[in-house]
């Protein structure tokens, strides 16, 4: 890909799981690996972005270039975000945010007694969704990750978080998505569409900041 491509261009994304705790020891979290927020991160530094990856808790070292955050929770997460959202030409969320958090952390390590346990959770802050209702607003793209009607799914995410652009992909494919090293997405936007098929996150990663740069290009041109 272009290395001059996003030279000069800022870039904030998010990536990997977040991690909500339940005590002193324990939390709920997903599989995310961050792979494919990683990749993202290092192609767009090769590119020639400046690149600021808050990252959940995962075993991936910082590609070189990128300023890497590490957080855990969701809200953690949305507040690293929302320091640099003002400074950023394009934001790219693809964490596994953890929808949900537990009400009341407990302080202590919760001991087992009754045969049975309730814990009461409560909706987490929808990062993407924030971001995209930000003025002035990044460029802001969202992932979908889907398990059927993907375009359906994916183009409704698109409207309702009120996005620029979606990359949704088919989870319900083991060769796809969570923990693996290659993908294929659905690229959705206002007015257009396209497939990018199976291949390395590291290309599927290039190739998307070029359909990005595109769309950013044409925005300008309107202007
Ligand atoms: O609604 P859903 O979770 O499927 O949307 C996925 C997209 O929204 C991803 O880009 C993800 O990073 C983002 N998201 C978020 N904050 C949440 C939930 C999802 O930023 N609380």
């Amino acid at each position: 890909f272009a290395p001059k491509l996003l030279q000069g261009k800022s870039i904030l994304l998010t990536a990997g799981p977040t991690r909500e705790a339940i005590d002193p020891v324990r939390y709920i979290s997903n599989h995310s690996s961050g792979k494919m927020g990683f990749a993202i991160a290092a192609a767009a530094a090769a590119m020639g972005a400046d690149v600021i990856l808050v990252a959940g808790p995962v075993h991936l070292p910082t590609p070189s270039g990128v300023k890497r955050i590490d957080v855990e929770s969701t809200q953690d997460m949305l507040s690293a975000v929302m320091q640099h959202v003002d400074t950023h030409d394009i934001f790219i969320g693809c964490a596994a945010v953890a929808d949900y958090r537990i009400d009341q952390v407990a302080e202590d390590k919760i001991k087992k007694s009754a045969q049975d346990m309730q814990l009461a959770l409560v909706r987490n802050p929808d990062i993407l969704a924030t971001v995209a209702s930000h003025k002035p607003r990044p460029f802001t793209v969202g992932f979908a990750a889907e398990t059927k009607d993907v375009e359906h799914y994916a183009k409704d995410k698109l409207i309702r978080k009120k996005l620029d652009m979606i990359a949704a992909n088919d989870v319900s494919n083991p060769a796809q998505g969570f923990n693996t090293e290659q993908n294929a997405l659905k690229v959705i936007w206002a007015n257009g569409q396209q497939d990018l098929p199976t291949t390395d996150k590291q290309i599927l990663a290039g190739q998307l900041l070029t359909l990005i740069a595109d769309q950013l290009a044409l925005l300008k041109d309107d202007k």
